[in-house]
């Protein structure tokens, strides 16, 4: 199946759509960034997407000259085109052309929109969980890190320790020792029945899927609370998971190498998947 992207105004098939080499997000890692859910072509919490996308947009001072309608219908429309109703779709904004400067030449901002299917994540990773890693450097932000920027080095790297020790996610700390989030998805710990976060204070991104947890563990009386964790913290955890949005909710059974609770997904961990399958409509 061909998949379709969206560069400058074409939708064009996925080997053909190309930019150029002096692009300042190649160059630089000049740019920002949505990664959002289509299902049954409409994207989930568009809106709350968007109004990030445009935040980041203003931080970065890069202009944004598209509409929310706009932007929804380019992602709808390249996962039409590539035969894909539940997709991850990916919204790519850069500074335009690299001039050997690191100054705002005034190049228009470069928009680039891809697709890719979803529906191929093994099952069995919400069903038995996921091992993470601890990243062996702390997060360290240069920048607001509400903005959702392209510069993922660190958490490129995060993830190769990650791989090299056969987990599927690492696990960041600030320079204090508290947890932050992981390397592409926000982090949850249950205890004693009650949902734990890490508060955005401490400077992670504020993940959309997050705040919409947040929001079904109030509607289904599961209490939960913004807090400091610290690795002790972890260890005594009952249940952790995952959140970010091409994935959802997923279950979190081991932590460096330490079983979380009973070592597989906990009651309150399948509630809150439950109540988001519900709310998105997804299997
Ligand atoms: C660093 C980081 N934190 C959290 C998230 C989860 O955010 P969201 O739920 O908006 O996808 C992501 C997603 O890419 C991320 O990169």
């Amino acid at each position: 199946m061909i998949r379709f992207a969206y560069v400058q105004g074409e939708f064009l098939p996925e080997a053909q759509a190309t930019v150029p080499v002096l692009d300042r997000g190649l160059m630089l890692g000049d740019g920002i960034f949505e990664t959002v859910r289509l299902k049954d072509g409409s994207i989930e919490f568009f809106d709350d997407h968007y109004a990030r996308f445009c935040r980041s947009a203003e931080l970065v001072r890069m202009r944004q000259p598209w509409s929310g309608p706009e932007l929804e219908s380019i992602c709808a429309k390249i996962c039409h085109l590539s035969h894909l109703t539940d997709a991850s779709v990916r919204i790519t904004l850069t500074r335009g052309a690299y001039k050997g400067t690191l100054s705002d030449t005034g190049d228009p901002p470069r928009l680039v929109v891809t697709c890719s299917d979803v529906e191929r994540t093994d099952p069995k990773l919400y069903t038995e969980g996921v091992a993470i890693s601890i990243a062996s450097f702390p997060k360290v932000h240069a920048i607001d890190p509400s903005i959702k920027a392209t510069q993922y080095l660190p958490a490129v790297l995060a993830r190769l320790e990650a791989d090299s020790q056969g987990c599927y996610e690492s696990l960041f700390l600030d320079p204090k020792g508290r947890v932050l989030e992981l390397s592409s998805a926000s982090f949850f710990g249950v205890k004693s029945g009650q949902i734990l976060t890490p508060p955005l204070r401490l400077g992670l991104l504020p993940g959309i899927t997050r705040a919409a947890v947040m929001r079904l563990a109030k509607q289904d009386k599961i209490p939960s609370k913004e807090t400091v964790l610290r690795v002790p913290d972890l260890n005594g955890l009952d249940e952790a998971f995952l959140t970010s949005a091409v994935r959802g909710v997923m279950p979190i059974v081991r932590i460096a190498g330490v079983p979380v609770g009973a070592g597989r997904p906990g009651p309150v961990t399948s509630r809150i998947l439950k109540a988001f399958r519900q709310e998105t409509g997804r299997k």
